[in-house]
C-alpha cells in the first residue's frame, strides 16, 4: 500500500433511520460534545440551520438551498424522507505537509429531502471538534436531466458582531490587501474570511474540495448576515452540469484562539483520499529562480539586451543553487511569445527563445545535481493552453522536468471571470494532466485553495494573495500583511507567497525600466531581514522560494538558515499568535525544529516555551535576530546572528523591532 492511502485506525459507526413523516429536525453533535448542529424544516417547508458553541448560538438561523433554472431545491415544500447518521474516527497521513499525519473526527447526518415536485436531494452535514462542513447533493432523478443553479441561498448569519479579517468579493483576484473592520462592516468577501466573535470565538468561513462548481464569496445581506454569491458565468448561471451535483463543502472552522484556527485540518479532511496511485515523484523542494529582476525592472521577460532567462544567467543560478543546498532553479521568460503578452494565444510553451538553450541547461543542471522549474504564462488565455498542454507537459517530462509554476496574468476569454466554474474545471484539469506527466505545480492567479492536495498531491502550491512581488513596483505589502495572511488565505493550503529579499531597500538597483503602472518609484520591502528569513517558516509551502537576485545571497552569513531549512517537515506547532499582530510557529524535521517569529508595525517581544522540545537531550539555538542597529526605515538589513544552549525547560526571549521578526534553527547538541 502506498503511503498516502495508509489508514491508521479507523472506527466507523453507522446508524440509519428512516425519519418519521413529520420529523421537522435534525441535531448534531461534534464528537466531544461541545458544538451543536440544528437543521429545521418551518412551516412552509424551507430549510435552516444554526450553530452553537458551548449551548452558545455562534450561527443564528440561516438559509439553506439551491434554486435551480429547472426547480427550486431545498426551497418548496421541503420534507425530510430519511436520516442516516455516522462517526467516523481516523488518522491519515499526506504525501507531504506541514505534519506527517492529521488526524480526523466527526459525526456526519446525512438527510434525504424531498420537495413538492417530489425532487430529491440531499443535505451531508458533517461536526468535527473544531468546525462544520456542509454540502448539497442532487442525485440523478427523472425529470432533471441538466442542472443549472441560478441562486445558492446558503446563508451565514453571525449570532454577534465581533471583528474580520478579509478581502473583497473579487471575481478576478484574490491579490489584494486585508481590511480589518467589525463583522458587520464588511460588505463583500472572498473566502477564507476570518472572525473572531465579540465572546471570543474564532472563526474562519471557507469552503473545501471545489470541484466542478463556482467559487464562492460573501455577500453581506443585513447586519451581521450573509448569503453565499457564487462567482457567475457570462449569461449569469452560477453552476451548470448534467444529471447529478454535489457541491463543494461550505465550511465554519470555530476555535478558542488564533493558534488553534492556524492548526485546524478541517478543510484537508474534508477532502477525498489521494487518487494518484504513484506519488514516489512528488517531493517538497526549496527554489530560486530569474524572476526577481523582472520584477525589478533590471531584467527583462522578453528578448533583448536585458533578457533574464539567458544561458548564461541560468548557468549563475545553477551553480548558485548547486553550491547552496537549493533544490531548484525557475526561470521565467525562458520561451517566446512574451511580446505578445495581454493578446490571443501569445506564448509558445515548447519553443526557447534564442539566447535559451533548453538543451545544453538541461545538461548542465543535472550535472550540478540541480533541478528545474518549468514556466507556462498563459496569460489567461486558458483555451489555448488546453490545446498546448500535452506538448508543454511532455516536453518539461521527456527532460526530466517535475516541477511546473502556470500563471495566469491577464484576462480570461470571452468574458469568464478567473473564479467561475469554467476556470475551476480548468485549474483542475492542469492538474489532473499534470500527475499523468509527472508533474508538480505552483499555480499564480490561481483558483483558491481548498484542500485539494490531498487528494492531488502534485497539486504543491499556489500564490492566490498580494505576494512578494508587488513590493518590487507598488507602494507594497504593509507589516501587518504578513501576520494576517497565515490566519486567512493559508487557511486554504499552502502559499508561493516568494520570500526572501534581502536587499530590502533596493540598493544594488541601479537602473531600471518602470514597467508597472502602480509603480511610484517609493517601493521597497516593508520588513527586516530577519522577519524575511521567518516568512520562510511561517508562510508554509511545500515548493519555498528563496526570491531575491542570487547576487544579493552572495556573502550573506543569513542565506544559511535557508540553506539548512528542509523543505519536508514532520510536525508543526502554532506557539504564539494573534490575528494582525503577531506570529510564532515551529516545524520540526527529523531531531531539529526551525521556528519563524513575526510582528506587525509594533516592535514586540515575546517569550517561547520550549516544552515541545524533548525532555532527555541538549539542543542549539542558532537564532537570526534584528540587530542591534536594526531599523525599519533605514536600516533594516541588520541582523545579529548567534548561538544559544536551550532544553525543553527554556523560556526563549524573542525580541523584535518594528516589523521585525526572529528565525532560530534549533539542533540536537
Ligand atoms: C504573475 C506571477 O504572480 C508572477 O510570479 C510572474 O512572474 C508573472 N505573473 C509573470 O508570469
Ligand atoms: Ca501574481
Amino acid at each position: 500500500m502506498s503511503k498516502n492511502f495508509r489508514i491508521i485506525g479507523l472506527l466507523a459507526v453507522i446508524f440509519l433511520g428512516l425519519a418519521c413523516s413529520s420529523q421537522k429536525s435534525v441535531e448534531l453533535q461534534s464528537p466531544d460534545g461541545k458544538l451543536t448542529y440544528k437543521l429545521d424544516v418551518n412551516e412552509e417547508g424551507n430549510l435552516f440551520y444554526q450553530l452553537k458553541a458551548d449551548e452558545i448560538l455562534i450561527i443564528n438561523s440561516s438559509k439553506l438551498g439551491l434554486v435551480l433554472k429547472e426547480d427550486s431545491l431545498f426551497t418548496d415544500k421541503v420534507k425530510i424522507i430519511s436520516v442516516d447518521e455516522i462517526e467516523k474516527e481516523e488518522t491519515w497521513e499526506p504525501v507531504w505537509g506541514p505534519n506527517k499525519s492529521i488526524k480526523s473526527n466527526y459525526r456526519e447526518a446525512i438527510v434525504l429531502l424531498q420537495n413538492a415536485n417530489s425532487k430529491e436531494f440531499k443535505l451531508h452535514m458533517r461536526l468535527f471538534n473544531d468546525g462544520l462542513g456542509f454540502r448539497y447533493e442532487i442525485p440523478k432523478q427523472n425529470g432533471l436531466d441538466s442542472i443549472n443553479i441560478m441562486n445558492e441561498l446558503t446563508e451565514f448569519n453571525f449570532a454577534e458582531n465581533g471583528t474580520a479579517w478579509t478581502i473583497p468579493a473579487n471575481f478576478d483576484t484574490y491579490e489584494m490587501l486585508y481590511r480589518t473592520t467589525s463583522i458587520n462592516e464588511v460588505e463583500n468577501a472572498n473566502t477564507p474570511a476570518t472572525f473572531k466573535t465579540d465572546a471570543g470565538n474564532y472563526l474562519s468561513i471557507h469552503e473545501a474540495n471545489l470541484t466542478n462548481y463556482a467559487g464562492m464569496t460573501l455577500q453581506n445581506t443585513g447586519g451581521t448576515h450573509f448569503q453565499a454569491n457564487l462567482v457567475p458565468w457570462p449569461d449569469g448561471i452560477k453552476v451548470k452540469t448534467k444529471a447529478s451535483l454535489l457541491s463543494p463543502w461550505r465550511t465554519i472552522t470555530i476555535r478558542k484562539s488564533a493558534a488553534a484556527l492556524v492548526e485546524s485540518n478541517l478543510i484537508q479532511n474534508l477532502n477525498e483520499p489521494c487518487k494518484l496511485e504513484d506519488t514516489s515523484w512528488i517531493q517538497p523542494m526549496k527554489y530560486v529562480g530569474i524572476w526577481w529582476g523582472m520584477h525589478l525592472g533590471v531584467e527583462t521577460w522578453t528578448i533583448g539586451p536585458k533578457h533574464g532567462a539567458t544561458t548564461e544567467n541560468m548557468k549563475k543560478y545553477i551553480d548558485f543553487a548547486s553550491e547552496n543546498g537549493v533544490h531548484a532553479v525557475l526561470a521565467e521568460g525562458w520561451n517566446t511569445g512574451w511580446d505578445n503578452w495581454g493578446k490571443p494565444e501569445a506564448f509558445d510553451q515548447t519553443t526557447a527563445s534564442a539566447d535559451f538553450d533548453f538543451d545544453a541547461i538541461v545538461k548542465y543542471a543535472k550535472s550540478r545535481d540541480v533541478e528545474l522549474i518549468g514556466h507556462h504564462e498563459t496569460g489567461g488565455d486558458y483555451i489555448f493552453y488546453e490545446e498546448c498542454m500535452d506538448a508543454a507537459f511532455s516536453k518539461l517530462h521527456n527532460n526530466g522536468i517535475r516541477t511546473l509554476k502556470t500563471g495566469y496574468a491577464g484576462a480570461i476569454p470571452n468574458k469568464q471571470y478567473h473564479h467561475g466554474q469554467k476556470m475551476v474545471q480548468h485549474y483542475r484539469k492542469v492538474v489532473e494532466t499534470a500527475a499523468k506527466y509527472h508533474l508538480m505545480i505552483d499555480a499564480h492567479e490561481p483558483i483558491k485553495a481548498t484542500g485539494i492536495s490531498r487528494t492531488y498531491p502534485n497539486m504543491m502550491t499556489r500564490e492566490g494573495a498580494r505576494g512578494m512581488e508587488w513590493n518590487a513596483w507598488s507602494e507594497g505589502n504593509p507589516p501587518e500583511h504578513h501576520v494576517i495572511l497565515p490566519f486567512t488565505r493559508c487557511l486554504g493550503g499552502p502559499i508561493d507567497y516568494t520570500p526572501g529579499t534581502f536587499d530590502i531597500l533596493y540598493k544594488n538597483r541601479k537602473e531600471y525600466i518602470k514597467w508597472n503602472s502602480n509603480d511610484k518609484g517609493n517601493s521597497r520591502v516593508h520588513t527586516t531581514l530577519a522577519k524575511q528569513l521567518a516568512l520562510w517558516v511561517c508562510l508554509y509551502s511545500p515548493l519555498q522560494m528563496a526570491s531575491d537576485l542570487v547576487s544579493n545571497y552572495e556573502d550573506q552569513p543569513a542565506f544559511k538558515f535557508f540553506e539548512n531549512l528542509p523543505a519536508e517537515f514532520d510536525e508543526s506547532k502554532v506557539l504564539a499568535a494573534e490575528i494582525g499582530d503577531y506570529y510564532s510557529v515551529a516545524r520540526r524535521s527529523g531531531d531539529n525544529w526551525y521556528i519563524g517569529c513575526i510582528t506587525d508595525e509594533n516592535a514586540r517581544n515575546i517569550t517561547l516555551d520550549l516544552s515541545f522540545l524533548n525532555s532527555d537531550k541538549k539542543y542549539k539555538a542558532i537564532i537570526y535576530a534584528d540587530g542591534p542597529n536594526a531599523d525599519l526605515q533605514n536600516n533594516p538589513t541588520d541582523i545579529r546572528i548567534f548561538e544559544q544552549e536551550v532544553n525543553s525547560g527554556t523560556k526563549l526571549e524573542v525580541s523584535m523591532i518594528e516589523s521585525g521578526g526572529q528565525a532560530i534553527e534549533i539542533v540536537e547538541l
